[in-house]
């Protein structure tokens, strides 16, 4: 079978590439982040045929011995050309676990941290108690500690006493204590004491034993598909219903949908998240830092789950492998890491007409393509799902555990309410950016603002009761930085002014944005800075090959990029190859119910068709109720 250009790796793919790499002069005892598949120059893809060979690029990222920020080296599969480029400290390559290592190891052997955590009643003498604390590295840049020099590759370490292996140690946090360390100087450059807190009495296990008694009264619920599924799959390829796409994985940006279009008709050449970040509003200064960008800072997808039938996806599934490398540069396959199925969906239309008392309904059903992601104490799906009508939707589903502080007392329950005995949760939001690289009936598109203007009293309008619809062409970069209006009902439009539907009006999707805040801190912080997307729900951009990071491609220790920069000579996008760049999210002020794991939240948008069909285009679907 031949190889398209935008699948995923194979395993001799990486093994060939990491060979390579490790026989360059410039690098010297790599430990890398990630592997993924540097995608070729979109022209070429589309002129891709079966049966062509495909131009293979491997990228990798990580550190070595070099005293930098790290390296990229691009390996060209056909030539076996390697092309490094060294990266520097005002911009790094993401963490690998080899920094997570590094960073857990220095603080549980330094004399000053271990010192603290005695004084606070933690034991940590013997090597079994050392197993039970289990420290977290978080990101360090955006607010460095003066304690490590600039550029220098850093994280902060908390911790957390697990009672065994299974146990849950968000629910005993050593309070008050982080250890910085310089990753570059590989050394603890501070432990910095806020003082002992209280660890919290309960225990927040919910491993098997632990969990209370099931439930009685749930009868067995069986989806069955006795005549198969509805899909079909070639390779990475799937064909349903009229769409046709691929599926793909990205070390950053995780589940990737390319070149999916329906009945024929390109919609996107590419969907994906761009990056996301995580900033909390506390002012506690164990919380008041943090803002970890999740998907670039420590790839994202790296953290990919292997699902399982029955408990994370349920139905008739296709699952697809994906292949990682650990740090030491050895294949890392996880099993059963995209998961695909069919789900009934109530119903896609119905009327019943009451003076022939008979009426017409008809089935709804959705194409689900997912994968999760844990990240430390946060677990991310991220669901695509593909309608018979054309709608498309991402939902995020946030669950996982909260953050966590050990309180004697609430001390403002408006910035960290209380979730349990002695233990508050701060609020923070969760911002994800999601690029979609539009190609609407191919060719150019053009974008547009959709506000409901509310018209003002007079003699037409004699009670105030009328409004209209009023669309704005978005042409300018600057000018497509929006965001979202429900007191308006905004929405957004990609139009081909080329393909003309049956009415003679020009093909367009929507995007249909929910009603969420964008991110709180100041435009001056840091934060703000290097989650600059999250400052608008929506930015647009002429497309660019190299333009992929909605923060910038290396962000460790890194100021801030992407799109700003992207958008800062602001280009004309009134008739282009458009990319959009949509930012949604969560503000999350915890609750008891969110502990000990909280329940799924979810936040997304959807895509729907306006004109892009001449009428209902799921008139034809069988009726079996009938
Ligand atoms: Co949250």
């Amino acid at each position: 079978m031949s190889v398209h250009p935008l699948d995923p790796l194979s395993v001799q793919e990486i093994e060939t590439a990491v060979a390579l790499v490790r026989e360059q002069d410039d690098i010297n005892t790599p430990f890398f982040s990630s592997v993924g598949l540097l995608e070729t120059e979109k022209s070429v893809v589309k002129a891709h045929q079966p049966g062509d060979g495909a131009v293979r690029v491997v990228q990798f990222r990580g550190v070595d011995e070099a005293r930098d920020g790290g390296f990229q080296a691009d390996v060209d599969l056909s030539t076996k050309q390697v092309d490094v480029k060294r990266v520097s400290l005002a911009s790094q390559v993401p963490y690998s676990f080899s920094d997570f290592e590094l960073a857990v190891r220095l603080t549980k052997t330094n004399a000053e941290w271990l010192a603290a955590a005695r004084a606070r009643g933690v034991a940590v003498d013997t090597e079994a108690d050392l197993k039970r604390i289990q420290i977290d590295p978080w990101p360090g840049g955006g607010y460095p500690h003066p304690d490590v020099p600039q550029g220098h590759r850093a994280m902060r370490c908390i911790a957390f006493v697990r009672d065994d292996a299974t146990d849950n140690g968000y629910a005993h946090p050593i309070d008050g204590l982080i250890a910085h360390v310089d990753i570059t100087a590989r050394t603890v450059a501070c432990v910095e004491d806020f003082g002992r807190r209280p660890m919290p009495p309960e225990p927040g296990r919910f491993d098997g034993p632990n969990l209370p008694p099931a439930r009685p009264g749930l009868q067995p619920l069986e989806i069955e598909q006795p005549q198969g599924t509805s899909f079909e799959v070639d390779g990475y390829r799937v064909r349903w219903q009229g769409y046709d796409f691929r599926v793909g994985i990205h070390p950053v940006h995780g589940l990737v949908l390319h070149q999916l279009s329906l009945n024929g008709r390109p919609l996107l050449y590419r969907a994906a998240l761009s990056d996301m970040v995580v900033p909390y509003g506390d002012s506690d200064p164990m919380h008041s830092w943090k803002h970890v960008l999740d998907a670039s800072e420590v790839c994202l997808g790296n953290f990919i789950n292997s699902l399982k039938l029955g408990c994370d996806c349920l139905g008739e599934i296709h699952y697809f492998d994906i292949n990682l490398i650990n740090h030491q540069g050895k294949v890392r396959t996880v099993e059963h890491a995209i998961c695909m199925h069919e789900e009934d969906y109530g119903i896609q239309w119905k009327h019943f007409d009451a003076l022939s008392r008979t009426g017409e309904v008809r089935r709804s059903r959705r194409l689900v393509i997912s994968a999760i992601f844990t990240i430390g104490n946060y677990d991310y799906g991220f669901f695509w799902y593909l309608y018979l009508d054309g709608t498309i939707q991402m939902e995020v589903k946030l669950t996982g555990i909260v953050g966590v502080s050990a309180k004697a007392q609430v001390v403002n329950a408006g910035q960290s309410p209380q979730i349990a005995q002695n233990l508050t949760s701060p609020v923070h939001q969760h911002l994800f950016c999601f690029r979609l690289d539009w190609e609407l009936d191919g060719g150019a598109n053009q974008l547009f603002e959709n506000n409901i203007e509310v018209l003002p009293i007079s003699d037409d309008n004699p009670h105030g009761t009328q409004f209209q619809n009023v669309a704005t062409h978005l042409t300018r970069e600057q000018d497509a930085k929006r965001n979202v209006a429900p007191e308006r009902n905004r929405s957004w439009k990609v139009v081909n002014p080329e393909s003309r539907n049956g009415l003679g009006l020009p093909v367009a999707y929507k995007l249909l944005p929910q009603g969420v805040p964008t991110l709180f801190a100041s435009a001056d912080s840091p934060t703000s800075k290097r989650a600059a997307f999250a400052r608008h729900n929506l930015w647009a951009t002429p497309y660019a090959r190299d333009e992929i990071a909605a923060s910038g491609a290396n962000t460790v220790m890194h100021s801030g990029g992407g799109l700003p920069a992207y958008t800062a000579d602001n280009r004309d996008i009134s008739h282009c190859d458009l990319v959009m760049w949509h930012t949604i999210g969560v503000t999350h002020v915890p609750r008891p119910e969110d502990w000990p794991v909280m329940p799924v939240e979810y936040c997304g948008f959807h895509l729907i068709p306006v004109g892009f069909f001449d009428r209902n285009p799921t008139l034809d679907l069988p009726g079996h109720c009938t």
